[in-house]
């Protein structure tokens, strides 16, 4: 079914009552009612344990967001890369929790109007969650009423704290662990986590920590595929979702531009172009999809470390 925006739609009939043109493009077509079940928390840790690859890819706007809901991507993160993708920003200090909610509510719009199941996630920004739990959680409000399912926040350590007053107050978390954009300027610069035996352990406390405060789902980025794949096999009620984190992670996650080869950097070396292969932008989601579930990506010696 194919969801309009016409003017003749008010916004109160139910999508199955919507005409099915619009002048300015169509919502892909959802997979016939009741064929998807909705992407729930429960089912992604059961994904987890049963060893299923979960996938995820960023969206920033209702179009691309409908259709890698259509192409199989179980989760949809609205990450702050929006800053640099969208924005032309050079790191993601600079997004506001005011750009997160325009994406975010983009995004839920996009998925809810074309029958979506994706699971949304959406990152709180740089300065909206490190001054104090309460901080933090008045900037997930914003994000969860945007329509996000889960926020996520980077670091280990001091956001233990904060994630349980969250997962108290019944807003699911992932977590972020390793390469940390937020903090790249104190990182110095955009590189391998975790290669140290001390910095190995660190981050494994860390994790554990984060799981025990409530996390249920952690991104590894850039860090060792040897070292996320025994956080992996360890945490096992919090679904690791590696990017440039070898191939044993319980998910993977790429941004969007990235995947599609549509970058104005340099390709980080964990990207596989998934477009150069496909026809089309929903066929590269696809080929995406059915590399993370079969395990064909990512390829430990070529994307990983
Ligand atoms: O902001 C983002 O897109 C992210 C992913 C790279 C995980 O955090």
């Amino acid at each position: 079914m194919i969801v309009s925006a016409s003017p003749e739609n008010t916004g109160t009939q139910a999508p199955s009552a919507m005409a099915s043109s619009t002048p300015y493009g169509t919502l892909p077509p959802a997979s016939p009612m009741g064929t998807r079940r909705p992407i729930s928390l429960p089912r992604l840790l059961e994904m987890h344990t049963r060893g299923e690859k979960i996938t995820m890819l960023t969206a920033y706007d209702a179009t691309f967001a409908a259709v890698a809901d259509a192409a199989g991507v179980e989760c949809i993160l609205i990450g702050d890369s929006l800053g640099m993708v969208c924005q032309g920003l050079h790191s993601t200090v600079g997004v506001s929790l005011e750009d997160m909610r325009y994406h975010t509510e983009s995004v839920a719009r996009g998925i809810r109007r074309s029958q979506g199941t994706a699971w949304v996630i959406a990152d709180l920004p740089f300065g909206t969650y490190q001054e104090s739990k309460e901080q933090a959680f008045r900037s997930a409000a914003v994000l969860m009423q945007a329509g996000a399912h889960m926020i996520k926040l980077e670091g280990g350590g001091w956001t233990t704290e904060v994630v349980h007053f969250l997962v108290q107050r019944g807003i699911p978390v992932c977590a972020h662990l390793g390469l940390t954009p937020q903090t790249v300027h104190a990182l110095g610069g955009y590189r391998v986590q975790g290669k140290s035996d001390a910095s190995a352990e660190l981050l494994k406390t860390e994790a554990h920590a984060l799981q025990d405060a409530g996390a249920s789902m952690l991104v590894l980025e850039m860090v060792p595929a040897q070292l996320s794949a025994e956080l992996t096999q360890s945490l096992t009620r919090c679904a690791t979702i590696g990017i440039g984190a070898g191939k044993d992670t319980a998910g993977q996650v790429l941004v969007l531009h990235d995947m599609l080869g549509v970058n104005l950097g340099k390709m980080p070396k964990f990207v596989r172009n998934f477009m150069a292969d496909s026809l089309s932008i929903r066929g590269a989601m696809e080929a995406y999809v059915a590399a993370v579930k079969d395990g064909s990506f990512p390829v430990n010696a070529v994307h990983a470390w």
